[in-house]
């Protein structure tokens, strides 16, 4: 990883949110948006946040949407934080989580405007599949977590992940797809890619694949496995 500029983790400690850990015979903590970012502006969460690229643009674009950034590898969430904080970036917000448990434990029904989900791992071999974040529990999960007309993103340089992940959102009448917003999800920057994965994808010469879903106003269901 590049060095940068590293703060400490006091220095970050305003650009971290993270829930705390249930306790045993009480339910598990809801996050309060507007006590985290101390305003009611719409919230979009990014799951698997990496070097966190997308979420510094998208943050610079939009100052009055705010973003809340899950990445389960504590480095790659601090050196993200940390580009955040160098900004002063009023609108963002980071947890270094597994973003399946954040979603089912943490987030309220019907409380964040879009999901993100760009380049996930894809664990290439059979055996570890199970380990991908895009499951047919979390899609429910993140329909659970958007109100009607909310919006999930997804992008992915692996044709047959990307090929699961449609199946299960096509699958689910709680999204209807909206091939006319393709270009919304992981939009790309001046530099002609929206995320450090991306850039990596296309310098190797490889295919990119986007979709995005509205949240329709059916009940959420759990498909079955695609594969
Ligand atoms: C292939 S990288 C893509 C990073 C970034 N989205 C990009 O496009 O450059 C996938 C990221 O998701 C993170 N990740 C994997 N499983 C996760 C989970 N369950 N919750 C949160 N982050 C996760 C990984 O640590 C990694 O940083």
């Amino acid at each position: 990883m590049r060095k940068e500029q590293r703060l400490s983790r006091e220095q970050l400690a305003p650009w971290v949110y993270e829930p705390p850990a249930p306790r045993e015979g009480e339910p598990p903590v809801r996050i309060d948006w507007a006590a985290v970012f101390g305003n009611a502006n719409p919230v979009e969460v990014e799951v698997g946040t990496g070097k966190g690229l997308f979420l510094l643009n998208a943050a610079l674009a939009r100052p009055d949407t705010n973003f809340y950034g899950i990445e389960i590898v504590r480095k790659y969430q601090l050196y993200a934080t940390t580009r955040y904080a160098i900004r002063e970036l009023a609108n963002v917000r980071t947890a270094c989580a597994d973003a399946k448990a954040l979603f089912r434990l943490h987030v309220a029904p019907g409380s964040v405007q879009a999901v993100h989900v760009y380049f996930p791992d894809p664990w290439w071999k059979k055996r570890h599949r199970k380990r991908r974040v895009f499951t047919q529990e979390f899609a429910a999960d993140i329909a659970r977590a958007l109100p009607t007309g909310g919006r999930l993103l997804i992008a992915s340089d692996v044709e047959e992940y990307f090929g699961v992940m449609t199946a299960i959102a096509r699958a689910m009448p709680a999204y209807s797809e909206r091939p006319e917003e393709t270009d919304r999800a992981a939009p790309r920057t001046d530099a002609g890619f929206a995320t450090n994965f991306e850039r990596k994808a296309r310098a190797a010469g490889g295919g990119v694949w986007r979709a995005v879903y509205e949240r329709t106003s059916a009940d959420v269901t759990v498909v079955p496995d695609p594969a």
